[in-house]
């Protein structure tokens, strides 16, 4: 059975449609939400998403401010930067882009950016909200990941989903956001023995590990929905995915394409978060006003 597309640039625009209407009233009460994007030295993938990022900041109407830095950089010039950042009214959001020179811890960076800010949901105290499923930010990829199963109907409860791949970005708390929705969850990763015999029993398998076309059809449960989370650069050099789309279309009933499948949900749902950060702060504001 050939299977359906999840059209991620469709399902992103419908959600950026409903965006533009938020940040109008936004902007009716005096407002315009604001993200401020740290990028550190040059790496070539970064980049790009970064001016990704910006070019659909400019689309929205969200101010956006990038702040770039040698790879040199200490990370207490970075922190102090994030510091000022925390305290300047016009930003709701702020992303310090991944990975980071090996001379910058990352957890202390990402510690120091203020829970309230951190749009890319990677904070301890937001992550920690997550597991226990109360109202944060959610991080972008799983966030987004969830809106396209949401919007392709997919039933997830009772459901066994396998994610592949166990990083802090995506795979872990792909696999909580799945068991939010009473999925049965399991996590295969780079240590896993016998990964086939447990994909071969997912009716939604999430791969996230790096790694051109790694899924075969001969990994695929018939009928199971596919979501390649993989951004790749195949033998001639075209963007793929860690599936190989060719042949496991012909067996899952709903599969993503690369690109044009995860790709621009994560930044949507960038988007979202910095929207809904700025509504968080109107409801601050509303609120002192009435006091
Ligand atoms: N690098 C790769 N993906 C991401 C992401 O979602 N956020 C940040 N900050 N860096 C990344």
């Amino acid at each position: 059975m050939p299977s359906a597309l999840i059209n991620g640039k469709e399902i992103g625009q419908s959600i950026r449609n409903d965006l533009t209407k938020r940040i109008e009233y936004l902007n009716e009460q005096g407002i315009s939400p604001g993200l401020a994007v740290i990028l550190v030295g040059d790496n070539a993938a970064s980049k790009v998403y970064v001016s990704n990022k910006q070019k659909t900041c400019e689309e929205l109407g969200i101010y956006s401010q990038l702040i770039t830095f040698d790879a040199n950089l200490s990370e207490h010039e970075l922190i102090t930067t994030i510091e000022s950042l925390n305290a300047d009214p016009a930003i709701d959001g702020i992303l310090v882009q991944l990975p980071l020179p090996k001379q910058i811890d990352e957890s202390n960076v990402l510690s120091a950016i203020l829970p309230s800010k951190d749009v890319d949901g990677f904070h301890p105290i937001n992550i920690g909200k997550m597991m226990l499923g109360q109202d944060t930010f959610l991080p972008c990829t799983p966030y987004g990941v969830m809106k396209l199963l949401e919007y392709s109907e997919v039933e997830l409860s009772g459901k066994h989903a396998v994610v592949i791949g166990r990083s802090h970005i995506v795979g872990k708390p792909m696999g909580q956001l799945l068991l939010q929705k009473d999925a049965t969850v399991t996590y295969v990763h780079s240590k896993t023995p016998n990964l086939k015999e447990i994909t071969l029993q997912a009716d939604v398998l999430v791969v996230a590990v790096g790694k051109a076309k790694l899924i075969t059809s001969d990994y695929i449960k018939d009928g199971a929905v596919v979501i390649d989370v993989g951004m790749n650069r195949d033998e001639n050099n075209r963007l793929c995915g860690d599936v190989d789309f060719e042949s496991v279309k012909e067996k899952a009933s709903y599969i993503t394409p690369v690109p044009g499948g995860v790709g621009p949900m994560t930044i949507t749902m960038l988007m979202e978060n910095t929207v809904q950060s700025a509504e968080n702060e109107l409801r601050q504001d509303k609120r002192s006003e009435n006091r």
